[in-house]
């Protein structure tokens, strides 16, 4: 490590062309060097569930090879774990591959919200809920971090679509970008202190993410205090100078010289102030050395494959989401005569496409799992191909017969490879027709059907109600057959839910009209009602809800209790809730705490994730979960305060099984000063000044001066104005309309005054 007085010191000994060339990748995967100014590389590397280090040509589309890796599953199913402990080890395993590799920064994890069921990298992604997002990957970080390796956050911000990624303008709400898109970048920014932050390809209200100075300095700067370096994703830069003044640190990868060329003709030109160049050449050797220190220091760190597989595999089982389980199917018995059927059984999917693709060092399919525990009982028909929709009579044919003659048909089906990717989104939310097809044939043969699915995104499934077991095992990584033999035969029971909505089909998510926008510009109409947020304020129906994850056991909840009935706003409120397997398994439930706002006037969401846990729990065995809320727990963002608010009022505390299965719930009231406005106008309205305490009596003093002469009212005017009418006429009418009221009597020098009396007691600096 070099202290800022020595980094200072090196950074004076540098010409304008070595302090610009620092400014831009060597290579795909490597920062430049100075050897004579005593300067190293240091490696950066994919990303996120595995390591993809190439050691050949380097590519941010994963075509090329990288070194023999381990695969963990996709972020989808990380976040499905809920378990932050789980990803956290998942990260330390990664930082000890990394140091063994000499690779100082891994880039990931990957937080971006899933706003659309189509986004073709949902599958790396988290959660369409920012808390969550926030949660699980403050622990990746923490894990890879701890190992001294850093991490690059991604895609800073408001990447939610493949589609024209380098050019289309994310166009939103400033309160949608704080609570929903920013939000999932701010916990982490601010707890886990991420090395680096990786800027997106996108436009953010028109303004390209790696020129936005709103977004690298106001709000990641100066906002949250983030210290570290912000690095492009690959390419992304386009006006090298304007994004450095704007925040950006690192231009990656190299650009063969040309931007170190224009970053000096903007110094020579007088167009980019020296200063700010040495201040960004500071900050990204701190973040050299500081990765440097590792290398050839890391003898301890082996990159022990066969011993990350097993963590993966132990990983893979808590992805796992039991959706479906009639008359408790699942678990098979190991001596059930077994029908295996689909392709993903013997060649699983089990991980995305692009930058994410990882170069496995062995993968364990469901039948590998099977021949190696010993299992004789079973037939295997492929049914289909995984690679692509043609769909084949014959392999049908096979695996009806092989249905026919089963207790149960275990069928693997879910989307091939191409279907979901980075670089583009899909089109629809349907599984190949071929797969549909057999699943259908075969349901109708077989005595017991389950599906085993393995997709990185929701899928529609209209074969839902038919089947009798549905698991959804995402992209379970290479170690997902062993996961499933455990899962799928009662050694483990299934503990994922779901960190996203399945809606019924595409036209219900709140996306569906704007995605992915026109052109170059994709406008966030749904506002922050993204996924639950949207299906549950419209009571709709959907396939499976946000949160939603079955077990082998089951579970009892008593015993909620908060720490106080009345707070004020930003004070802290503890819960607690006791936890009871009142089942016959050993098993993990994940613990989920929302609030629900009961008052405000303004539009929220019924309710929202505000907490959660995972607990393993023997069966009897009672464990209390205990939680603690904090202003951020309550607030919505303000935009005319430009900060978080909590309104006054009622808001419940609910623990929940899925955002549509709240089983116990507490109230607490909240204490709050109210948003008042500071200036007054002929434009308010009666309302809005009658409502304001400081100057009430003012304005009903004003108001009795208008009242015309009292006078009984006509049979007509009974009969055309009702109460709410009445209320409606006068409170929505203007200040101006005492004109009209008062028939005359309060022309403007009188409205003049009143305005002049009560902005004197509102101004901001009273
Ligand atoms: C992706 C990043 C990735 C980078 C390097 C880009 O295309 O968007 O997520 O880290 O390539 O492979």
């Amino acid at each position: 490590m070099k202290s800022s007085e020595e980094i200072k010191q090196i950074v004076s000994t540098l010409t304008l062309e070595e302090k610009a060339s620092l400014c831009s990748g060597l290579t795909f995967w490597f920062t430049k060097d100075i050897p004579e100014k005593g300067i190293p590389k240091i490696m950066v590397s994919d990303g996120p569930v595995g390591l993809r280090k190439q050691d050949l040509k380097g590519d941010h589309l994963g075509m090329n090879d990288s070194i023999k890796a381990v695969c963990f599953p996709a972020g989808v199913g990380m976040a499905a774990t809920f378990n932050k402990e789980l990803y956290k080890e998942m990260g330390e395993a990664l930082g000890e591959e990394c140091r063994a590799e000499d690779v100082a920064v891994i880039l990931g994890p990957a937080v971006n919200i899933k706003r659309s069921p189509l986004c073709g990298r949902n599958f790396e992604y988290l959660s369409e809920d920012p808390f969550v997002a926030s949660e699980m990957s403050t622990s990746y970080i923490k894990g890879v971090q701890s190992k001294h390796v850093g991490t690059s956050i991604k895609h800073f911000a408001v990447n939610n679509m493949e589609t024209r990624r380098f050019s289309a303008s994310s166009n939103l709400s400033e309160r949608a970008f704080r609570e929903i898109y920013l939000a999932a970048f701010e916990g982490p920014i601010r707890n886990a202190k991420p090395w680096t932050v990786m800027c997106s390809y996108n436009r953010i209200n028109g303004e390209l993410a790696s020129e936005n100075k709103y977004l690298l300095t106001d709000i990641l700067r100066h906002e949250w205090g983030f210290e570290g370096n912000v690095v492009s994703d690959w390419g992304a830069v386009s006006n090298r100078a304007k994004a450095l003044t704007n925040g950006l640190n690192l231009e990656m990868p190299t650009s063969y010289g040309e931007n170190d060329r224009e970053l000096v003709k903007a110094v020579e030109e007088g167009k980019l102030d020296e200063k700010i160049l040495d201040a960004n050449v500071e900050s990204l050797l701190k973040l050299i050395f500081e990765g440097y220190d590792n290398i050839g220091n890391s003898s301890e760190f082996v990159f022990d494959r066969d011993k990350h597989h097993d963590l993966a595999a132990e990983i893979a089982a808590e992805t796992f989401v039991l959706l479906k389980n009639e008359e408790n199917t699942l678990p098979l018995k190991k001596d059930a005569k077994i029908a295996v059927i689909g392709a993903y059984a013997k060649t699983p999917r089990y991980q995305g496409g692009g930058s994410a693709h990882i170069n496995c060092h062995k993968i364990v399919g469901f039948l590998d799992a099977c021949k190696e525990n010993g299992l004789s009982n079973i037939s295997y028909a492929q049914g289909f191909s995984g690679t692509a929709d043609d769909f084949s009579e014959a392999l049908c044919e096979e695996a009806v017969n092989n249905a026919k003659d089963a207790d149960v048909a275990l069928i693997f089906a879910g989307l091939p490879d191409i279907f979901e990717s980075e670089g583009y989104d899909r089109k629809h939310m349907q599984m190949p027709k071929c797969q549909l097809k057999v699943i259908e044939e075969v349901s109708k043969a077989a005595k017991k059907v389950v599906i085993v699915l393995h997709n990185g995104s929701p899928i529609e499934m209209p074969f839902a109600d038919k089947a009798d077991a549905i698991l959804e095992c995402y992209l379970g990584g290479q170690a997902v057959g062993k996961a499933q033999f455990d899962v799928i035969f009662g050694d483990k029971s299934p503990s994922g839910r779901l960190a996203e909505t399945f809606p019924i089909k595409l036209e219900d998510n709140p996306s569906y009209l704007n995605f992915p926008g026109t052109l170059n510009n994709v406008n966030y109409c749904e506002d922050i009602f993204v996924g639950y947020r949207y299906y549950d304020k419209k009571k709709m129906n959907v396939l499976f809800p946000f949160g939603f994850g079955l077990s082998y056991s089951e579970f009892r909840y008593d015993n909620l209790k908060i720490s106080k009935d009345e707070i004020n706003a930003g004070d802290e409120l503890n819960v607690s809730v006791d936890i009871t397997n009142i089942g016959n398994t050993e098993s993990k439930e994940v613990v989920q705490l929302y609030v629900k706002n009961c008052t405000t006037p303004v539009l929220r969401p019924i309710r929202e994730i505000k907490g959660f846990d995972k607990v393993n729990l023997k069966p009897g065995e009672t464990k209390t979960v205990t939680f603690t809320l904090n202003k951020r727990s309550f607030a919505y963002y303000e935009e005319k305060i430009s900060d978080w608010y909590v309104p006054a009022g009622e808001y419940e505390i609910e623990i929940g099984k899925n955002s549509r299965d709240i089983v116990l719930s507490k109230s607490v009231n909240i204490k709050s000063e109210p948003i008042l406005p500071d200036h007054y106008d002929y434009n308010s309205i009666m309302e809005d000044l009658l409502n304001d305490p400081r100057i009430k009596d003012i304005v009903m003093r004003y108001c009795s001066a208008m009242a015309p002469e009292s006078r009984e009212k006509s049979e007509i005017e009974k009969e055309s104005m009702n109460e709410e009418m009445e209320y409606a006429s006068f409170m929505y009418s203007p200040l101006r309309s005492g004109l009209y009221f008062s028939e005359g009597k309060i022309l403007y020098d009188k409205i003049d005054e009143l305005l002049e009396e009560i902005n004197k007691i509102v101004a901001k600096d009273n």
